[in-house]
């Protein structure tokens, strides 16, 4: 075996812990929330159709070259990072990734768990039937209250970090992987009670046609960096999470089966996500490009008028809520490991993280620009960077043999073709689609 397993190192219980906890960290608000409000400012088809092109052509070769980087490493994303640029005679500065990676994921937290938080609140109004039956106006406005007040806000957002804490706290197979045991197969049940619900009481067929159906007259530029960004985001790529996670995987467990399993999942719940989503949308008339707000606003009101709808529409955000809190755990971790290495206690690593994810937290829900800026920051530039220096590391500086070594599953006619889009295709892509938004930005 190519990887030697330092002592006390942590390693999934099970080779499906592996697999449902990358699946967990990777679908989330980003599958639930944001991929189909983002699908329905950019015109929904021909979006959905770049995005599944980034997902095949960036985001697997690129997952691959993570994941690899973390069980070679078997450390944190910083240490994993130094020792592999160790090991290939490159500079330290390599480290820079990780600890970006590091910063991206706390900084993704500062605004993420405001809108777990949003969930939690939409939890407890469906619970209470408190939208149910009431008038459009009236529900949207709810929403917009919700963001007025600070106070609610901070309740939830302190509610969702206490809870990620707690499970981090716990440890990585104690904690983050019971948790995701647990938690994921409820987020499949839920899901697919809601894909029926949607196909019993929507507008399926239009719902279909809004998501597959390409215009693509409607891609700018500007949505051509956001499929990018969203494929990064979703996979949580280039921000050393599937690495860490990658370092606590079995020797022998299959990289590319497994992250060829992650992304197949991934892609395939936010495509459900949607399917359940818009055909609701469109039955009760309302329309499917409304921004942020598509969830918490446009769905309570598909749910006030529908039958069963304080039941299906609580069933709704607990799943945002399970998506959400199994991203959040790994938003947290990489830090977390880091902070380990370095001395800290794994109780005092998370109570500090918490406390600045928290703190961060509160300025994201008192200021938009706060929270924008974070959102744009990590998604369309730290993680898009990250990536294009991970397959940078692995295609031209870690050499073709001791990568081999690794991923010794595939047969060498697919493992070079892998290798090819490392060096050249996913890189060039990032970049071109890098130079195109920038350009845009500027105004040429
Ligand atoms: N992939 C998560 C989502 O789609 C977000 C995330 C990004 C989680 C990066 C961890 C790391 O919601």
């Amino acid at each position: 075996m190519s990887t030697q397993q330092p002592v006390n190192y942590p390693v999934w219980t099970h080779r499906w812990t592996y697999i449902l906890a990358t699946t967990g960290a990777a679908v989330g608000l980003g599958n639930i929330w944001k991929f189909p409000y983002i699908a329905g400012e950019n015109g929904g088809g021909a979006f959905v159709l770049m995005y599944l092109f980034c997902i095949m052509m960036l985001g697997v070769p690129i997952m691959m070259a993570e994941v690899l980087l973390g069980r070679k490493g078997r450390a944190n994303p910083v240490h994993s990072m130094l020792s592999q640029a160790r090991v290939a005679g490159a500079s330290k500065l390599w480290a820079f990734i990780g600890l970006m990676g590091v910063a991206a994921g706390i900084m993704i937290l500062m605004y993420y768990s405001v809108v777990a938080g949003w969930s939690l609140e939409y939890v407890f109004q469906s619970a209470r039937s408190s939208y149910i039956g009431q008038d459009a106006q009236t529900i949207a406005a709810g929403f917009g209250d919700l963001a007025q007040n600070s106070g609610r806000q901070l309740l939830w957002h302190t509610v969702f970090i206490t809870a990620t804490a707690t499970i981090v706290g716990l440890g990585v197979t104690r904690g983050i992987g019971n948790a995701v045991n647990i938690l994921m197969p409820i987020l499949f049940a839920l899901l697919l009670l809601l894909l029926w619900y949607a196909f019993k009481n929507g507008e399926f067929q239009q719902g279909l046609d809004f998501m597959f159906a390409a215009d693509f007259s409607k891609l700018t530029g500007q949505s051509v960096l956001v499929a990018m960004g969203h494929a990064f985001f979703t996979l949580s790529l280039g921000m050393g999470t599937v690495m860490v996670y990658g370092s606590y995987m079995s020797a022998d467990q299959s990289i590319s089966s497994a992250v060829v399993v992650v992304a197949g999942l991934d892609t395939l719940i936010a495509l459900i996500a949607g399917m359940a989503i818009f055909p609701l949308v469109f039955a009760s008339g309302l329309a499917p490009g409304s921004g942020p707000g598509l969830l918490f606003e446009t769905l309570p009101i598909a749910f006030s008028g529908m039958w069963g709808g304080a039941f299906f529409g609580t069933g709704f955000f607990v799943l945002v809520a399970i998506a959400a809190l199994s991203s959040s755990i790994s938003l947290i971790e990489p830090g977390i490991a880091w902070l380990e290495k370095l001395g800290s206690s794994r109780l005092m690593a998370t109570v500090g993280l918490s406390v600045l994810c928290w703190l961060g937290g509160i300025a994201s829900i008192y200021s938009n620009t706060v929270f924008d800026t974070l959102d744009f920051l990590t998604a369309n530039i730290m993680l898009p960077l990250g990536g294009l220096l991970i397959a940078l590391f692995v295609g031209w500086k870690l050499g073709y043999t001791r990568v081999r070594k690794e991923v010794n599953t595939l047969s060498s006619g697919l493992f070079n073709l892998w290798f090819i889009s490392l060096r050249f295709i996913a890189p060039a892509g990032v970049l071109v689609i890098f130079y195109h938004s920038v350009k845009t930005s500027l105004g040429y």
